[in-house]
């Protein structure tokens, strides 16, 4: 394995990193697999991301597990990735607690099979005091549900029009007390933002690479974090550089 030193100053090193982990399909499917299998492979690799991003430092990851538009793909690929995420919490949640891992959820829990939702609150009431890393699984979810869901809160907390600022939204959010992403992965080379964090999202930088995610391996997430740490983030404003030149002519 490929083991060379991340190469990036530690105020460089995102606080947050969100990942569209996209490909699996056609990795499964240029294998001659069923999809299914592309999402375990899959599984796999986020096993081993994980363990990257607590060894690079990082505070937060969120993972786009399975969207709102999700369910309307085949009924065995669905079941597949329910049975998935039952799996996981199973035979990993000891060894992620262990590790200091805090799992949290972002998505609306309450329409996912019972059993499941049970098995989830477990892991995040487990975790919940563990700091290392913290785990969004983003289940369930959709940036416009997630907006939606909001608005409805406020609304009914009586929020008055004038209170509603962007520090008020992102606290009616289910990323409450998360910082905004830093950084956006997607895999697979597609170049779109698919309902994912389209709030939070607003000022993160992106990498983009044609990998499908289960090849999406360590050697990449260092190049991913390397490229992050020479942008130039400038928030609709200006440069530092230009800033000064603009202070002193
Ligand atoms: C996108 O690839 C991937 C998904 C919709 C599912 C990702 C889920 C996992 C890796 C499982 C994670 C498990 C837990 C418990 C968090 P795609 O199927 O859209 O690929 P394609 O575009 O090639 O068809």
């Amino acid at each position: 394995m490929n083991d060379t030193p991340l190469n990036v100053p530690p105020e460089k090193i995102p606080q947050h990193v969100a990942i569209i982990m996209d490909g699996n399909g056609r990795w499964a499917i240029s294998r001659g697999l069923p999809r299914v299998a592309g999402h375990k492979a899959g599984t796999e690799n986020l096993r081993r991301v994980i363990r990257s991003t607590v060894e690079f430092g990082i505070k937060y990851l969120t993972i786009y597990a399975f969207s709102t538009e999700n369910w309307g793909r085949p009924p065995e690929e669905v079941q597949g990735l329910m049975g998935i995420l039952q799996d996981v919490i199973d035979r990993e949640l000891n060894e992620l607690h262990d590790e200091g891992v805090q799992l949290r959820h972002i998505g609306r829990l309450e329409r996912l099979d019972p059993k499941i939702q049970a098995k989830v609150l477990h892991a995040i009431e487990l975790t919940k005091n563990n700091d290392r890393l913290i785990l969004n699984i983003a289940w369930n979810y959709g940036g416009r549900d997630e907006i939606i869901c909001a608005i409805q809160k406020i609304l009914k907390d009586g929020i008055a029009p004038d209170d509603v600022t962007s520090e008020l939204v992102s606290r009616y959010l289910f990323t409450v007390g998360v910082p905004d992403p830093d950084l956006v992965i997607r895999t697979s080379g597609e170049l779109r933002i698919s309902n994912f964090l389209i709030w939070q999202a607003a000022y993160s930088e992106w990498y983009v690479t044609p990998t499908f995610w289960p090849d999406f391996d360590k050697d990449e997430y260092r190049r991913a974090l390397e490229i992050f740490a020479q942008r130039d983030r400038r928030y609709g404003g200006v440069s530092e550089a230009v800033a000064n030149k603009a202070r002193n002519g």
